[in-house]
């Protein structure tokens, strides 16, 4: 989503009091032989994840039914146990578990608030590498986003004609058992089973698809690690566009059938975008782009990896720019720590402005109308320390605003070369704000660095960053 600057956005609200503990509202009983989790150590989501786990890889079948709140699944594990584990701890608030096996073997577990614990029958050593089954069957939770204070449903969501995924941050949970911290990313196969005359898509490059019994079977397979939350799926009465797009990217869209020009229309800029970006950041991550716009109106706009995900309402030509840049910077390059959420939405925003430029609209007015906004607002240092600071005009605007300070104190030559360098050193790893800060000392300068302290330690405003005045 691209914060609007004017009027009420729903998502940047800041009366929101939560706090950056996650806690369950209510603390179930445990099953005898199963302990308390401990997460994987999120400093503003501490409950989600296992700090035990490395998913590489989950391989996960989903058969839904447009109209009907239900979803089957088996999810299969790849895992190495990054310590002793004696007790699997997953983020799992999704239908219900109806067995559980590792390696093969039938294993205890237990659904318990949102996580499913996995009790091994012997201890597994550190570095082991081993596989967990899981299947499934009921409808999803009901899992309200804490960022938003409360206010929109992540996850898993059936519609009349389908159904779509809005994970960010914690949603993924929903219908499939993962470790739902963006540290830990994954590669992903799919096999999606709808009915025939169902259009079923995903992220990631389909792979196959095959008709049978009335059902349509389709997968689709994700090399590249990706955060929990950008994994998505669309179900429904979809028009599949493809073409090919520059340098090899296949650009594959899919909007509901009937959907009105005027909300296709802000993504017919896509191969432009593609190649404009690429010019900054360096190579596309990913073989397709493209989009998939859901029934609702309503829904934020969300980078979904190699499928954005839009809400059916008209949305500017630069909230699909803003989507598009995420696949570099939260796909790709994804969040070691949610505090570092700056490094996501600061990159997708100034990649805006950069838009603009290249456009050649005034730069001028963007940046103003950013300072304006959080001079609106309790100005705080970057690095965010509870959910209902993750999507604020911070986050965005001063996350943007930084980049800027550091365009104009380097020029556009080294800006490039650090924001490439940055891009291709972290492809298909976790960052953490001092990753990148060590590439801009690292090819820029200490002063560099310097320049951008202020805006990431605050909470004071810095001045709005000005050009030096040209020579003539
Ligand atoms: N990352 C999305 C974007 O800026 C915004 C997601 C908002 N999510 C939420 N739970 N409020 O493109
Ligand atoms: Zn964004």
């Amino acid at each position: 989503l691209a914060l609007v600057l004017t009027g009420a956005c729903a998502l940047a609200q800041t009366g929101a009091q939560t706090t950056g503990m996650q806690v369950p509202a209510t603390s179930p009983a445990l099953p005898t032989g199963f302990t308390a989790p401990s997460g994987y150590g999120d400093s503003v989501y501490p409950a989600l994840g296992d700090a035990g786990l490395d998913v590489t890889h989950y391989d996960l079948s989903l058969r839904s039914d447009p109209g009907v709140d239900r979803l089957t699944g088996r999810a299969v594990l790849s895992i190495v146990a990054r310590q002793t584990l004696s007790q699997l701890n997953l983020d799992f608030a999704g239908p219900q578990v109806l067995g559980v096996k590792l390696d093969g073997k039938a294993v205890r577990h237990a659904q318990v608030g949102e996580k499913l614990l996995v009790l091994p029958p012997v201890s597994i050593a550190s570095g082991t590498a081993f596989t967990l089954t899981v299947s499934y069957s009921g409808t999803p939770a009901l899992h309200l986003d804490a960022s938003s204070g409360g206010g929109l449903r992540l996850g898993w969501i059936a519609q009349a004609g389908g159904s779509y995924v809005l994970s960010e941050p914690d949603g993924a949970h929903t219908f499939f058992p993962c470790n739902d911290v963006p540290a830990d990313g994954a590669s992903y196969s799919l096999h999606l089973n709808v009915p025939a005359g169902t259009t079923a898509v995903a992220s990631g490059v389909q792979t196959r698809q095959q008709t049978g019994g009335g059902r349509v079977y389709t997968d689709f397979q994700l090399a590249q690690p990706i955060p929990t939350y950008a994994l998505t799926v669309h179900t429904g009465h979809l028009q599949l566009q493809t073409q090919p797009g520059p340098a090899g990217i296949a650009i594959r869209n899919a909007f509901p059938v009937g959907l009105p020009g005027t909300v296709r229309a802000a993504f017919d800029q896509t191969p432009a975008m593609l190649g404009f970006l690429a010019g900054w950041f360096g190579p596309y991550p990913y073989p397709v782009y493209g989009v998939a716009v859901s029934e609702d109106p309503q829904l934020p706009a969300l980078e979904t990896a190699t499928l954005s995900t839009f809400p059916s309402r008209p949305e500017a030509p630069v909230t699909a720019l803003h989507e598009l840049a995420h696949q570099w910077f939260g796909d790709d390059l994804r969040l070691g720590d949610w505090s570092d959420i700056w490094l996501n939405e600061g990159f997708a925003t100034y990649a805006e402005l950069l838009w603009a430029e290249g456009q050649g609209e005034a730069t001028a007015p963007i940046l103003e109308r950013w300072y304006a906004r959080l001079k609106r607002e309790p100005a705080r240092g970057l690095i965010a320390t509870e959910p209902a600071q993750l999507f604020d005009a911070s986050s965005y605007f001063r996350g943007a605003l930084t980049l800027h300070a550091l365009r104009l104190k380097v020029g556009d030559d080294l800006f490039r070369q650090i924001v490439r360098t940055y891009a291709a050193r972290f492809s298909g790893r976790s960052v953490r704000t001092t990753d990148f800060l060590n590439v801009v000392r690292e090819l820029g300068s200490a002063a560099a660095v310097e320049t951008l302290r202020p805006w990431l330690t605050g909470p004071a405003l810095p001045p709005l960053p000005e050009a030096p005045l040209a020579q003539s």
